[in-house]
């Protein structure tokens, strides 16, 4: 059976909490790095090393943020925790908060999932009543208004001090001036969730899911043109394949695994794992079926990152546009195969110098399905 259930089980309430309260910053922090526990919203950032950052900042008044965004087509593992695991979401906040020194915190919800509102203040509000006295903490509830980009840390951050919310450069990063310019850790709903599990069991318990440099369980969800649909909790580091057989979706043309943002992957790839640094898993395996035109689905993800451009640097701006243009005029045979390797360049360029990952990501299909689906898109007079 390949399915594992950390994130998926239930937790006794508040116990994570009273011990944390025990051990204080220093050692929770340390915990967390001893865990190895690696960010699970896309970029697999060492978590207690971020935490770590905070708390040896010289400036006390620091802000912990769940990003609760989840914006990535295809991707809807946030909202199970969100939904049915509030508690854990909550315990991971209050314990990120302890570790940091931080006095308050912020859920950053997309605006899609509103209706989850309710139960995420009441959770909220339990836990003021069961550690109000014991704890030093606040949550507030803050939402998104439908920008994919808005994800994106520093967007976030904007979005959340009042401000467009569009990326920065970095350095600094949201760690040294983050929201109000102060310290800020921003984690993702999974992350924060693997954490009272964590300080209950221990840092070696959580090594023996996983493979090396990248332990724990993960969720994904899997849609597209697969048999049993939904959420699935597995070891990190499992062959892609093996996912695959569990939820009919072997007999396929290619998977995108980490929504858009992520990799294509062709069936001779199956074999390869799911994490950081083989397939980075982000958080959903979208399969596409062996009767999808290839070249529709690639102008359905380059139209996706073209409206969700904030428009701010050229290469993200014009390149998505131009990378569509491209598909079409290929497509309806209006452009030569030599333009193709002019858009390959441009996809060299635009990952190199495109402000944020959005703009850095968005080439990755486009050379992916390019490169193994040449012959199915380009025109061809028969
Ligand atoms: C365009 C874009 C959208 C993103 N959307 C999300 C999102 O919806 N949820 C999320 O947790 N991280 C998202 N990220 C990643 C965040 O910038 C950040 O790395 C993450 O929240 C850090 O949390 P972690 O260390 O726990 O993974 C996005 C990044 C980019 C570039
Ligand atoms: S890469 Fe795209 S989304 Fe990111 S800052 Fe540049 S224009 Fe905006």
């Amino acid at each position: 059976m390949i399915e594992k259930k950390v994130l998926l089980n239930k937790l006794d309430r508040g116990e994570a909490i009273l011990r944390a309260v025990k051990m204080g910053s220093e050692k929770i922090v340390s915990l967390i790095k001893d865990s190895e526990l690696r960010g699970r919203g896309g970029a697999g950032f060492p978590t207690g090393i971020k935490w770590e950052r905070v708390l040896n900042q010289s400036e006390k008044e620091r802000y912990l943020i769940c990003n609760a965004d989840e914006g990535e087509p295809g991707t809807f593992k946030d909202r199970i925790l969100l939904e049915e695991y509030t508690e854990k979401m909550i315990e991971g906040m209050i314990i990120g908060q302890i570790a940091i020194g931080a006095k308050k915190s912020f859920i950053y919800l997309r605006q899609e999932y509103k209706f989850l509102a309710e139960k995420i203040k009441n959770t909220i509000e339990e836990y003021k009543k069961l550690f109000g006295d014991k704890v030093d903490f606040q949550i507030d509830l803050r939402f998104g208004a439908g920008a994919y980009v808005c994800g994106e840390e520093f967007a976030l951050i904007e979005s959340l001090n009042g401000f467009r919310g569009e990326p920065r450069n970095k350095p600094p990063f949201p760690t040294e001036k983050g929201f109000k310019n102060k310290p800020t850790v921003v984690n993702n709903v999974e992350t924060l969730c693997n954490i009272p599990h964590i300080v209950l069991n221990g840092a070696s318990w959580f090594k023996k899911f996983g493979v090396k440099g990248c332990y724990g369980t993960k969720l994904f969800s899997v849609a597209g043109d697969v048999e049993k649909p939904g959420i699935y909790e597995v070891e990190m580091g499992i062959p892609l394949i093996e996912l695959l057989e569990h939820v009919g979706g072997v007999d396929s043309k290619a998977v995108q695994v980490g929504g858009y943002a992520g990799t294509t992957v062709v069936p001779e790839d199956y074999y390869k794992t799911l994490c950081f640094g083989d397939l980075p898993p982000g958080g959903s395996i979208i399969v596409i079926g062996k009767n999808r035109d290839m070249g529709k689905v690639l102008e359905n993800i380059l139209e996706f990152f073209l409206e969700e451009s904030c428009g701010q640097c050229t290469p993200c701006r014009e390149g998505n546009y131009r990378l569509l243009e491209g598909l079409r005029l290929l497509r309806d045979g209006k452009a030569s195969i030599k333009y193709l390797k002019t858009l390959f360049t441009l996809c060299d360029v635009m990952k190199i110098s495109a402000k944020c990952g959005l703009g850095q990501s968005s080439p990755n299909s486009f050379l992916a399905i390019m490169k193994n689906f040449k012959d199915e898109i380009l025109y061809n007079e028969r």
